[in-house]
């Protein structure tokens, strides 16, 4: 089969990149709003979130000061990624992302394994760390007001409450203002960043002064294996980025920004985050850190002196922080089964479209779903089980870039991996690296979701596939 010939039926059915990109362009419904600015900021404002600021502390068990390591670990596999999302980004701009790009260069069944892979990693997330921001809700109104919310009403079964209302308000709050409107989305986020890097930063200034090299003795107690473990936890630190590549319709010039963006945010959370590790592991020892709920306002009050206003501040730039992260995320996450619905794969009802060319009914049911598993799952049951779920979206389009590269060189690239197939190639065998070192149960998990997604496909999506129909797909409609 040539590459200029596709199988057009069957689970291996491809679409030809030129098709996918003509399909948007007249039609696709959404409406290009957004520049490179906005798209950096949007890849930061999904990218820094509960991994610094809440689950550091879990990682900083594992490997004590030799965090600074992990980070370095985790950020370096990202960046193998993030080169080979913004060349698939770059000459294939088009919503879903990962899903795109597989079917694309993998065919039907591989997109639709993708794309509710993802639906995983960007949903499941928005609920974990929705949750997150309901126990920093709950820190700052104790010391900010002396105002204390019943266990009941705050927290998940298993954390001792019955219900995280916190979280659910949160998630519903977000999916409004998404429903309103892409640009004014945008515009918060955007405001949001400013604030969450300002934090980071004065934390970095005011903790380096109090810097006490002491603390970094033994520096990593549990040898490489400690450094590998905590990677693979402070991974989820680094998802987001990616989010970048779902508003290739609604960027203004999606192959010159989306490169930028992708490569631009993941680089600036890197350089923050290895400066936040190292202040907080130099300002307090690694017994005082391990498994804190608020890592880095306990660095800062065990290590400056500083008063409990500095702790508050931190938690409020946590929770400004971690919407971000709910509005990013939760955006991405409707545009990939938006994309999906387009092609047949999900119901006709999601691709419907309000006045302001946003696809409303899908972004507020996709909210009301995640704000019902925030409501009763814990954290720590999500976050490994949505990292795993990422590094197989990488791992995918690492070997992408290498695929595409041979059954369609010709096909124009504004944005170029150097050395393929070598730097995809390492991305890919370092995202496998990094899954192996998630726990058993993340694997059962995993397994589970996709299998389900399996049948669902089976069920489904295999006998309304609008490519295997032979027709055009969906457009985005006002009806
Ligand atoms: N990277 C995102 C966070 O840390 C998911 O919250």
């Amino acid at each position: 089969m040539s590459a200029a010939d596709p199988p057009q039926r069957g689970p291996w059915a491809r679409k030809p990149v030129e098709q996918l990109v003509a399909e948007t362009e007249d039609g696709g419904g959404l409406k290009r709003a957004v520049g490179a600015l906005d798209l950096t900021a949007l890849g930061i404002g999904a990218i820094i979130g509960t991994g610094i600021f809440v689950i550091i502390g879990e990682a900083i068990e594992l490997s004590g000061p030799a965090i600074i390591l992990s980070f370095l670990l985790a950020g370096i596999t990202c960046v193998f990624s993030a080169l080979s999302y913004s060349e698939l980004a770059s000459s294939i701009p088009v919503a879903g992302s990962a899903y795109t790009y597989g079917y694309a260069t993998l065919g039907e069944l591989a997109a639709w394994i993708l794309g509710w892979d993802l639906i995983l990693e960007y949903g499941v997330s928005v609920a974990a760390v929705a949750v997150g921001w309901g126990g920093y809700l709950q820190d700052l109104l104790a010391s900010v007001f002396g105002l204390e919310l019943p266990d009941s009403i705050a927290g998940p079964p298993g954390d001792g409450g019955t219900v995280n209302l916190p979280a659910v308000a949160l998630v519903l709050g977000v999916a409004s203002l998404l429903a309103y409107g892409v640009k004014e989305s945008a515009r918060a986020n955007t405001v949001m960043v400013i604030f969450k890097v300002s934090i980071l930063v004065a934390f970095v200034v005011v903790g380096l002064l109090s810097f006490d090299g002491g603390n970094l003795e033994p520096f990593a107690p549990d040898g490489f294996g400690g450094i590998e473990s905590a990677a693979a936890v402070i991974f989820f630190a680094y998802i987001g980025f990616d989010a970048v590549s779902t508003t290739g319709e609604e960027a203004n010039k999606p192959s010159r920004d989306l490169p930028i963006a992708i490569i631009g945010s993941l680089v600036i959370a890197t350089v923050l985050y290895i400066l936040v590790a190292l202040t907080a592991v130099g300002l307090a020892s690694q017994k005082e850190l391990a498994g804190s709920d608020a890592p880095l306002t306990d660095a800062l009050r065990a290590g400056s002196g500083i008063g409990s206003w500095a702790g508050d501040l931190l938690s409020l730039g946590a929770l400004v922080a971690i919407t971000s992260v709910v509005l990013t995320v939760l955006y991405g996450a409707t545009r990939i089964i938006f994309t999906m619905a387009r092609d047949g794969l999900f119901p006709r009802s999601f691709t419907k479209l309000n006045q302001r060319r946003v696809p409303a009914r899908l972004t507020l049911g996709l909210g009301g779903f995640v704000a019902l598993i925030a409501a009763f799952v814990p954290l720590s049951a999500i976050a490994e089980l949505v990292s795993i779920g990422t590094l197989f979206a990488f791992l995918v389009v690492n070997l992408g870039v290498i695929l595409l590269r041979r059954t369609q060189p010709e096909l124009p690239r504004r944005f170029r991996v150097p050395l393929v197939p070598l730097l995809p190639g390492i991305g890919a065998a370092l995202c496998v690296y990094l899954m192996l070192q998630q726990p058993l149960v993340t694997w059962g998990r995993f397994g589970l979701w996709m299998l389900a997604g399996l049948l669902v496909y089976l069920f489904y999506g295999r006998t309304h596939s609008r490519l295997q129909r032979g027709q055009a797909p969906r457009t985005g409609s006002y009806r």
